[in-house]
Order: C-alpha cells, then structure tokens, then sequence
C-alpha cells in the first residue's frame, strides 16, 4: 500500500489555489466532497511564490491551504516546486538556464527550465525541498512527496559539458579506451584531451534530433543527461528522507518519455507515478501497454496514475473531448493494469496562460453542475465503495516483453537501414498481439529475471548488452521460450558491431545467420509463406519494413519470403535449444501474423484468456496475494458488447449484481467481476 494512512484507490489531483482569490477554495472544498476527492497535489509550480530571493521562504500561503484541505478531510501529496525556477534565479544566476539543442542559451521563461548541472538549480532545489520537508514533516495531510515534475529535456550547456567530461573519465578512465569504445578513427575523430570533447547536437554529431554521425558520443550524452536529471532528483528525495523516512517519494513520468532511462530511475522512486495524456486516436492497446510499463519498472508493484485529463488537453494539435463515459473508462483501465490511485491534471481550470484550456474537475463556471463533473463524482463515489477491495492487487502475467531504453536510443540514432523503425511501433506490435487475445503480459527491463516468465519476447533487440546472450541461452536451455526479431545481436553497448555474423551473439541460441538487411519503402511488401499449416497461421501474410536475408544453421525453418531475389529464404525459425525454444521473425509481420505466431506459442505453455476475446473489449486480472482475483472488463466500443463468460461467473464490483454466462456492457461501460 502507498500509505495506510489512506486505504482505498486516491481520487484526486493537482490543485492551485494560490492561483485565485482565497475564496474560490471554499467552493471547491465543497465540491471535493461531492466528488469523492481526497487527495491533492499542491505546490507543482510554485517555487517563485515560496522564495521571493535569495534569504528568503515564506511557505505561509502553502501552510493556509495545507490546513484548510486537511480540515476538509482532503489528504495532500506535496510537490517541491523545482519544475520551474524563479525569475530572479535565472537573472541573478544565467547558470541556471539551459542551452537548447541548436546552441542557443535560453532566457527566462516556460518551465523544465533549469540546467540539470547547474549549481545553482542543485543548490537550490535541495534546499527548499530540505525546507518543506522540515515544515511539513509532521503534518497529518501529507499522504506522499512529488518531486519536481516531469523531469526531461536535455541541456547542451558549458557546464553540462564539463560535467559530461568528468562522467566519461568515470566510465572510461582513459582516452585511448574511449577513442575505441567510441570508434574515432572514423572521419578523423582521435581525442587528445577530455577538453576536445563537446556535446553531440546540432553544432557537432546530430543535424537533426536522433539522428547523429557518431552514435557512441550520441548514446553516452542520453545516458548521461538521464543521469544529470537523476542526480537532480537524488539530491532533492536524500535531503526528504532525512525529515521523512516513512514517507513514500516519488516524482510523476511521463511513459513512453524517450530521453530518460526510466528502468533506471525507477530504483530510486518508492512508488512509480506518471502521467497518461492519451489522445482521441490512440490505440487502445498502446495505453495499456504504457501501464504494464510503468508497472513493470518496479517489478510489478501498483503505480500510481498522478495524472490524467478529465475531459480535454491544451497541449495537442486537436484536443478532443473525452466522450461521455470514456474518462471512467480510462480511469478503471489504468487500474486493470495496476493503478492504486487516479488523479487529475487537474482539479480546477486555470484562468490564465495556456492551461487555460486544458480540462479540470472544475470547469470555468464555477459549479458541480457539468457533465465533467458529474462524471468525476460518480467515479469518486464507486471508489469509495469499491476500491479497498482492489488496492494492492497484483498482475500475475506469464508473458514477459523486454523494453529497454539505451536499445531504443540506439536503434533510433543508427543511421540506416531505415528512417522507419521506430522501436515502441516494433514492442507495441508484439503487445497488441497478446492484448487482443486477453493475454497479459509485463514490460520487463534487461535486468530483470527471464525465469519469472513462460515466454520472453525481446522485438528489435538491436543492443545486446554484456552476459545478456548467456542469460538468454540459460534461460532456453532450461525450457523458456525466447522470441526475436529482425535488426537484433547486432552491437554491444557502445554501438559497436559484434563481428562474426549478425545476429551476434544471439547466433548461437537463435541457430541463424543474417546475411544481409534489406529496407522497404512505406508502400513495399514482401510475403510471409509458411511451408505447412502452423497451429493458427497457414497460408500467406504480408511483411515489410526489414526483411533479414537469414540462413538457418541448426533452426527448423517455418516459414519463407515469397518475393524477391531472398524468395524461399527463410522468414521465420525456430531452434531447439536444450528444453527451450528460440524463435526468430525475421521481418515485420502484419497482425494477423502475430496474433496466429503467438496464439500457438502460448498455447504450447498452457497460456490462455480468461474468457474468449471480443473486438473492443479489453480484459485483464488483478488477483490478491492468497489467489482471489477481479477480472476487469472494459468495453471500449460506441455500441453495446455481449461477452461470452463460459464458465466465469462473478459478481460486479461496480453495480453489486451476480454475472454469469454472458455479460453485456453498454458503450464504455466497465464491469470489474470478483469471482
Ligand atoms: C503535464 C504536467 C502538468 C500539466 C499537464 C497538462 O502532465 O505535469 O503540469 O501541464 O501536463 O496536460
Ligand atoms: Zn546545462
């Protein structure tokens, strides 16, 4: 549990007051409690209104609203306000601001501002996070921290430079060993001194974002930028700790965020939080991936979702509304995949600059007598009922599907084969596959164990990083199923080519060779013919994006190109490797693929959906830990959907009815069946 202090699902969100008149706060107190609010995130933005200069703290209107929500019986999870520094830091201090990727300096102004290797901003931020941490340690509010907010971008200044230096010295001890590991022998790159290295962007490596001639400089500076963040966020969650041992920390993600290696951040989050701004025409699927994401950088412990819009965004080309019924069903969604709290950005809209728009549980009339809050209160009062029964539920998924960061900014920073592969299209595909026959799955990291699951599935492992081709092997040879695809054992950590024939040093556990790597145009296909009716796959389907011209070398060839000069060259193997399998798709299938391709391997290990999937409708399980499990039902269709239930048979959370043989959900509807 985040905190006993609190034992149900929190409903709330982030909270501004100190943006209106002091009485507008005792409306929307009253309307807190309509709705079932109990929580709010205060102090996100508000380092400048806490500290007028230098000496100076005045937290007198934090402690006025602290109290009046405590009074109100509304819980509080304090943010230490480092997102956005004061105006007279940035002027008296220009250290504190950043340099952006073409190399210009940055004035004051917007937010996410502040150089992560400024000495300022680390003075700074860990000093007033110290101050609050002191002020409120004792207050009975205080439910969690939430530090600064939604840590990304990078900085290209002097500073981070040097700072960049000192970190590849710790890395790399010498030159010569970097000039090898970094290949700068290539167009004349030889370092003499640390000082002649300068930072990859648009003046040095990388003329347009991601796409850099050096990759080694390129994938250190990520490594180390996530770091510089990190560090930031260390210094602010040690200075915490001191005054509140007890109390859980966090800071709020942002999912598939690129630029920072969450895996790694996670270790030093007690509860993992982030934020889910889906838009209109996002996948389904793909949300629900994000979620198993997040849930899967603490090992599958419950996150919190610490935002989510109740009706629109500002921030996107087209901010659609939600439709009626879509935020609870958003809301419960993240809960099937392991949420413990919703809440909102935010709790009331803001009058001025460009949140203005952005949608809130209060909206700009001022009342309880909106749609959006309407919705709101009748999602609060479910979880007020339902939801002690949910808390700390787990997923117990049999699939594990690898994710990792440094590989994703590799395979996008190579130059060639392709400007098309995206790495999360590639892992989504794979999800999506699982997801629409109701099969869990968990978005595991390269360090996590293999052995937890029946079935691993690394899409586009491009990187392999050191003693991960044994832990494979290991993990085959003792029964696991292992599953791989194009473009991957191609480097080691530093973007280097492991020689001796792709895919490197997963050759051996995949009994392949890759020859060659061809790339297809957006409208190029190949074709994918199995050599005999395979479980659910037989005939054709279509392929595209890579194709890898591969030779079996001890694999059983399934399934063979039917064009081009690689016709009959295989597509897909497999190879029997001690009491394990290992798969390799040697292209980029279409769905139906996939789902035929996974369909047979997970009913090879006994892996099935808990009732038979139906399009539209998602499915997944949160069981506690002596075994009593909730099947969630979320019904994302414009029209009512019947379910078939076979044998389940259970009561509805939600409505308190019995359900058997066959549910039907209107459009949007959840249902949440204890069984
Ligand atoms: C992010 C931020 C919030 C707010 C929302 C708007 O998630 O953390 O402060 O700006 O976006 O969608
Ligand atoms: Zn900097």
């Amino acid at each position: 549990m985040i905190n006993e202090k609190l034992p149900k699902i929190w409903y709330g969100g982030d909270y501004n007051p100190e943006q209106w008149d002091a009485e507008v706060m005792n409306e929307d107190l009253r309307m807190f409690k309509i709705a079932g609010i109990d929580v709010a995130t205060v102090n996100v933005f508000s380092w400048a209104l806490s500290q007028p200069n230098e000496d100076t703290y005045d937290f007198t209107w934090l402690d006025d609203i602290i109290d009046r929500l405590h009074a109100n019986g509304t819980y509080v999870c304090l943010a230490t306000s480092t997102g956005a520094h004061p105006a007279w830091m940035a002027r008296k201090y220009p250290d504190i601001l950043r340099v952006d990727f073409e190399g210009r300096k940055r004035k004051f102004g917007s937010r996410h501002n502040s150089c992560p290797n400024s000495p300022t901003y680390r003075k700074y931020s860990e000093r007033i996070a110290e101050r609050l941490a002191e002020r409120y340690k004792n207050h009975p509010a205080l439910l969690i921290w939430h530090i600064s907010n939604e840590y990304g971008g990078y900085c290209y200044c002097d500073q981070c430079a040097e700072g960049f230096r000192n970190w590849l010295q710790a890395r790399y001890t010498t030159l010569d060993h970097l000039n090898k590991v970094w290949n700068t022998r290539f167009w004349g790159h030889t370092f003499y001194d640390w000082a002649e290295i300068v930072p990859p962007n648009a003046l040095s490596e990388e003329r347009i974002e991601d796409r850099s001639t050096f990759q080694g400089i390129s994938l250190d500076y990520r490594r180390f930028m996530s770091d510089s963040l990190l560090d930031c966020y260390k210094l602010e969650y040690n200075a915490i700790k001191k005054h509140t041992p007890e109390l859980p920390i966090t800071t709020n993600l942002m999912g598939l965020y690129k630029e920072l290696d969450y895996f790694k951040w996670a270790k030093y989050l007690d509860v993992i939080s982030w934020d889910n701004y889906p838009s209109f025409n996002t996948p389904v699927s793909l949300t629900a991936m994000t979620h198993d994401l997040m849930r899967g950088l603490k090992g599958g412990q419950p996150f919190m979702l610490m935002e989510q819009t109740p009706s629109q965004q500002n921030w996107q080309p087209y901010n659609s509304l939600k439709r009626p019924g879509v935020m609870k069903l958003w809301s419960y969604q993240a809960v099937a995949h392991g949420a413990d709290t919703i809440l909102f950005f935010q709790l009331r809209r803001s009058v001025g600059a460009c949140e203005k728009y952005h949608g809130a549980v209060i909206e700009h009339v001022g009342h309880e007598h909106t749609r959006v809050f309407r919705e709101c209160a009748e999602l609060g009062s479910e979880l007020q009922s339902i939801s002690d029964k949910l808390l700390d539920t787990r997923i117990n998924a049999r699939v594990g599907i690898v994710y990792d960061w440094e590989n994703r900014w590799a395979v996008e920073l190579s130059s060639g084969p392709t400007v098309a592969l995206k790495y999360v299209d590639e892992v989504h595909k794979y999800y999506d596959a699982l997801f629409q026959q109701n099969i869990q799955a968990d978005l595991i990291s390269t360090e996590d164990e293999l052995s937890n699951y029946d079935i691993v599935i690394a899409p586009v492992m491009y990187m392999v990083k050191k003693g991960y081709a044994q832990r494979i092997e290991d993990y085959v040879q003792a029964g696991g199923t292992f599953l791989t695809t194009f473009f991957s054992g191609i480097v080691n950590e530093n973007d280097i080519v492991t020689l001796g024939g792709y895919p490197g040093e997963l050759r051996n556990v995949l009994g392949i060779w890759a020859e060659e790597i061809d790339a297809l145009f957006a409208d190029q296909h190949n074709q994918i013919v199995l050599n005999e009716p395979f479980g659910a796959l037989k005939g054709e389907y279509q392929c595209g994006l890579l194709c890898d011209l591969i030779h079996a070398e001890g694999a059983e060839v399934k399934a063979v190109y039917a064009h081009e000069f690689y016709q009959g060259m295989p597509v897909l193997t497999v190879n029997k490797f001690g009491s394990g399998q290992a798969w390799y798709v040697a292209s980029s299938p279409e769905p139906a693929f996939l789902q035929g391709l996974l369909a047979n391997l997970c009913k090879d290990k006994g892996i099935t959906s808990p009732i038979p999937p139906v399009p539209g409708v998602e499915v997944s399980t949160r069981t506690t830990k002596d075994n009593h499990s909730f099947l969630f039902i979320l019904n994302h269709n414009d029209h009512p959907t019947s379910i078939e239930l076979g044998s389940f048979k259970g009561t509805d959370l939600i409505s308190g009815q019995p359900v058997e043989v066959t549910a039907t959900l209107p459009p949007k509807a959840v249902m949440i069946l204890e069984k």
